[in-house]
């Protein structure tokens, strides 16, 4: 497995497996690597001859610079984990190489970006699109992966390839849960003991209103409701949004539901009681299936 560093080399390296004829794949991270992240390499692998993985925590994403300057950095244990997952590069381009001094050119994503996360975190899907386009201009993949877990991102990007005319297939993988069933993310060894107990609420709630789906229950209204009194019972977090919406144009959902509805979740988390973690902010979603009455 090869490591660089350069946009030069980077671009070098799959311009000659381009010119080869191999198709090269990007998995883009922002490292402190878990099995979600190992999945996408795995994915990857099905869709390309080679696989790139990028670690780089965009600064340009972070609304709070705490979050950022908490962020994970498991640099070492990064590099053993995409070398077991088989990924052929591991990119680890410089800031001051991705936004050099005076860097004034953004890409931005209307609509899509409006809800949800963007409406409780400004400015960050500007960000990711910005570095996401700085990522594929330089690893030229064939094809990049990103988590539903991400669902907003996901479909934002699809959004940006689209528009801006990559030419690379946008491939969506499933999320990775603990064995609990908490979706997994860097940043969920920043939780307290107390916090990481009752973040299962989140996967529960998800749990929850399937089930009243199942049992025939339509509307938007009580199924929203109950989403929130069971998120109520995670009395360390506030809730930024749960959502119910339409999972292509993220628009709201109907009052009464009537085909495949995301439901989408962010909670902050505060630090436990006796001072253990930090303030975390944990999303999580599904797409429920709503059967024709
Ligand atoms: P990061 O949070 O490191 O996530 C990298 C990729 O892993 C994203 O596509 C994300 O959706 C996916 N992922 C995270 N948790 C997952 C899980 N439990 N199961 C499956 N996939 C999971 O998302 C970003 O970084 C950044 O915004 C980035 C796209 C790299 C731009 O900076």
């Amino acid at each position: 497995m090869k490591i660089i560093e350069t946009r030069a080399g980077l671009q070098d390296w799959s311009d000659a497996e381009r010119a080869s004829g191999r198709r090269v794949a990007l998995v883009p991270t922002m490292g402190a690597l878990h099995p979600g992240h190992v999945s996408l390499v795995r994915e990857a692998r099905r869709h390309a001859d080679r696989v790139v993985v990028s670690i780089f925590v965009n600064p340009t994403q972070f609304n709070d610079p705490k979050d950022f300057d908490g962020y994970p950095r498991t640099l070492e244990s990064d590099l053993e984990a995409c070398r077991a997952a088989g990924a052929d590069v591991v990119w680890t381009p410089r800031a001051d190489e991705l936004y050099p001094a005076g860097a004034a050119t953004w890409v931005d994503v209307e609509g899509l970006t409006d809800p949800l996360c963007g409406a409780s975190r400004p400015g960050h899907f500007r960000g990711v699109t910005t570095v996401v386009t700085k990522l594929f201009l330089a690893a030229r993949p064939h094809v990049a992966v990103f988590g539903q877990k991400d669902f907003q991102q996901l479909a934002v990007i699809r959004r940006m390839t689209a528009d801006l005319g990559f030419g690379l297939e946008i491939v969506g993988a499933p999320t990775v849960r603990e064995a609990d069933g908490l979706a997994m993310s860097s940043r969920n060894v920043r939780l307290g003991p107390r916090a990481r107990a009752q973040a299962l609420r989140i996967v529960e709630s998800l749990d929850l209103a399937q089930a009243l789906l199942r049992r025939g229950e339509r509307s938007h209204a009580a199924i929203l409701e109950a989403v929130t009194k069971k998120l109520g019972e995670a009395s360390q977090a506030t809730i930024h949004y749960a959502d119910l919406r339409d999972p292509t144009t993220l628009e709201p959902a109907p009052a009464v539901l009537e085909g495949p509805t995301l439901l989408a979740i962010a909670l902050l988390f505060q630090k436990d009681p006796d001072g253990r973690g930090a303030e975390v902010r944990l999303i999580d979603n599904r797409v429920l299936e709503v059967d024709p009455a």
